[in-house]
């Protein structure tokens, strides 16, 4: 088993769980959590660090010369100043931007800096949070077209990145993980008539599984949480 760290990009319901659920597994690697929050689950080690902070990223990735695994939780759906548009008169574009920003450009910027770190002669995995709304042929109902546009890029930047990535790092997968709907204040406005609502512990078991199953074949594609493809 190595010993080089896992490093786990931010500290928001579903990637706390992820990152305690990955601190409990027996013989795992040391957990790095990079996050804006003043702490991170106890076992890991903490880097406060905004990922819109690019030499601050690039600074970290110095400190981390190999990295066994990298897994991308953040993401924005709402905040008190935007929520999800309901018709295309609701679009604001400084809105749509920092949805864009957060859920694509962030993202691509720690792919960037850290898909490096990955071990070029070893099994090893990169995966990004992203959603089953994001999937163009899945849209038949409209409407969160920021959120659903940033997730639709992100995932192209997931299949982008993992065409270079088996080039240089032939036993590394990439991936994007849809992980359900989860009770969390992201999703809590919104999953009304969801027939299945996790807890973050439940998806990150189900995420935890569906990386694990996953081997450099299915790099370039988006998974739910039960390991259904999901097409683009
Ligand atoms: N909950 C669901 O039902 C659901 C369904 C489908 C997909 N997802 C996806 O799963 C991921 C995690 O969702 P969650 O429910 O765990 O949400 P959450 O608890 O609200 O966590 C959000 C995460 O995103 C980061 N983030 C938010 N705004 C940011 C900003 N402006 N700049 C930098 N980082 C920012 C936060 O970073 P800090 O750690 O720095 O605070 C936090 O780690 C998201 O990508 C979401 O789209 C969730």
């Amino acid at each position: 088993m190595s010993t080089a760290p896992l490093l786990v990009f931010g500290a928001g319901h579903i990637g706390r769980a992820m990152a305690q659920s990955a601190l409990a597994a027996p013989g795992a690697p040391p957990v790095h959590v990079v996050t804006r929050q003043p702490d991170a689950p106890d076992g890991a080690t903490h880097h406060r660090i905004d990922a819109a902070d690019e030499p601050a990223l690039a600074a970290l990735a110095k400190t981390l010369p190999e990295i066994s695994g990298l897994l991308i939780t953040t993401g924005t759906l709402h905040t008190e100043a935007y929520a999800p548009e309901k018709t295309l008169k609701a679009l604001d574009p400084q809105a749509m931007a920092e949805v864009y920003r957060v859920n694509c450009i962030l993202p691509a910027t720690i792919l960037k800096h850290f898909l490096p770190r990955l071990p070029r002669n070893t099994p090893a995995f990169a995966a990004a949070l992203s959603a089953r709304v994001g999937s163009i042929s899945d849209n038949a109902l409209g409407g969160w077209v920021s959120y659903r546009a940033s997730k639709a890029a992100l995932n192209q930047v997931i299949r982008t990145f993992s065409i270079e990535l088996a080039r240089t790092h032939p036993q590394a997968r990439l991936i994007g993980l849809h992980p359900g709907t989860v009770a969390t204040p992201l999703s809590q406005p919104y999953r009304g008539t969801a027939p299945t609502v996790f807890t973050p512990a439940e998806s990150a078991a189900h995420l935890w599984r569906v990386i694990e199953g996953t081997t450099p074949e299915h790099s370039g594609n988006l998974f739910a949480w039960d390991g259904q493809h999901i097409a683009p």
